[in-house]
């Protein structure tokens, strides 16, 4: 059984799905991988140490993909254009990649065209059963600790409190809001670099995470948790109350790193331009909100720009800026799914069995109104 692993052709991706040192796992699973030239380089891994460790390198992606029933890559593939991307993959195959569904109704189907069934990495659902399979969590990660180091080189001031023959220097006091994946990873970075550090988030759970890190939980009277331990959207006089309260701590802040999400919809906004003008010349906001509209009112996604002296840098594709360790999370991730396809299967057969309850949360099928599913609303009503 033949699997393709795809370079990722959005300019800013410099990660790759697979790396070298899964290859191990996935030849005891009786799978041969095809891999095209070139796949891991921007993430260090050459094709001499994919071909070292097993695999097949092929000269271009069409090479990469002949008669291979998975494919796998980070990014979708391209629907239109010059460059489009899915009329070549092989029809009937799988396609395990970051579909955002509902985002991109033509390439859904312009798949299903193809007879191709699209696995939404981030669909895979968040139970413990899943959880070593979750990209979501691995490059949140990634990405708190990235924010960090990010902020620390644009704050024209230490991190950490500094004694010396030529003074002593205060440690910078950051702020992170939320505390999810990414939020504790910034809280963690940033203690290690001696920083001063309090975070906020609207779960107590969180709230008692960002104390077990050592850092101080501001508290105030919103809870906004579901049933599923993650964070609903606030009412108006919630929101209000939440900005009031935040308004009187970021003015006191050299750095505050931006964190929250309301799954399937848009950031919830926790700056505003006001916040922005109070605090010092120099300081930081970085917003890791901003692939899904920003926590921040002035921030441009994917821009660094300064708003009354202030720094609000806004990036995008963080994780792959520590392209490497992404990767390797990543691809591990992606293994710990193929050995769930495959374990147990006779020779390499894959078991794409959608009554399952990881592969059918991820299959992205094509609706009929009486098979809509509750995510596939969620995702539209966002
Ligand atoms: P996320 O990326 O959806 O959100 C980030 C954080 O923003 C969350 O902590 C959320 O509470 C916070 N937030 C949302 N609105 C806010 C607001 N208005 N003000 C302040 N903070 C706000 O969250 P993430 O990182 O994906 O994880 C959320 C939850 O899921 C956590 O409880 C985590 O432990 C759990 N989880 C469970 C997993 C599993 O069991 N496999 C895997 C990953 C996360």
């Amino acid at each position: 059984m033949t699997l393709a692993l795809l370079k990722e052709t959005h300019p800013h991706e410099g990660r790759v799905a697979l790396a070298p040192t899964h290859l191990t796992s996935l030849t005891r699973l009786g799978l041969t991988l095809r891999v095209e030239s070139g796949a891991g380089l921007k993430a260090g891994f050459s094709d001499a140490a994919y071909a070292a460790a097993g695999a097949h390198v092929a000269a271009s992606a069409h090479e990469a993909v002949k008669g291979a029933r998975i494919v796998i890559r980070i990014r979708p593939p391209r629907v239109s254009g010059a460059e489009e991307e899915i009329s070549w993959l092989p029809e009937g195959c799988a396609l395990i990649t970051h579909l955002s569904p509902g985002s991109d109704p033509g390439l859904e189907e312009a798949l299903w065209e193809r007879t191709i069934l699209p696995l939404a990495l981030e669909r895979v659902p968040r139970t413990t059963r899943a959880q070593r399979m979750d990209v979501l969590s691995s490059q949140a990660t990634v990405a708190g600790y990235a924010a960090v180091l990010r902020a620390a080189s644009l704050l024209p001031r230490f991190f950490p409190m500094l004694t010396t023959a030529a003074g002593t220097l205060p440690p910078a006091k950051v702020l992170v809001l939320g505390a999810g994946v990414a939020g504790l990873q910034a809280i963690a970075t940033a203690r290690r670099l001696g920083a001063a550090v309090s975070g906020y988030d609207v779960r107590e759970a969180a709230r008692e995470q960002i104390r077990s890190l050592g850092a101080q939980a501001l508290e105030e009277s919103v809870h906004a948790e579901t049933e599923g331990g993650y964070a609903r959207s606030l009412s108006s006089d919630e929101q209000d109350r939440q900005l009031s309260f935040l308004a009187s701590h970021v003015k006191e802040m050299d750095v505050v790193i931006t964190t929250a999400q309301i799954p399937g919809r848009a950031a919830p906004r926790l700056i505003t331009g006001d916040m922005v003008e109070s605090m010092r010349p120099g300081s930081v906001i970085l917003d890791l909100a901003a692939e899904t509209g920003g926590n921040c009112s002035v921030s441009r996604p994917g821009e660094t720009i300064l708003h009354n002296e202030v720094q609000v840098d806004a990036p995008l594709g963080l994780p792959s800026s520590q392209a490497e360790h992404a990767s390797l999370m990543f691809g591990r991730n992606v293994l710990a799914l193929l050995e769930h396809i495959f374990q147990g299967t006779e020779a390499g057969e894959p078991r794409l069995d959608l009554e399952d309850e990881i592969l059918g949360a991820m299959a992205v099928t094509r609706p009929s109104p009486q098979t809509k599913t509750s995510q596939d609303e969620e995702v539209s009503n966002g």
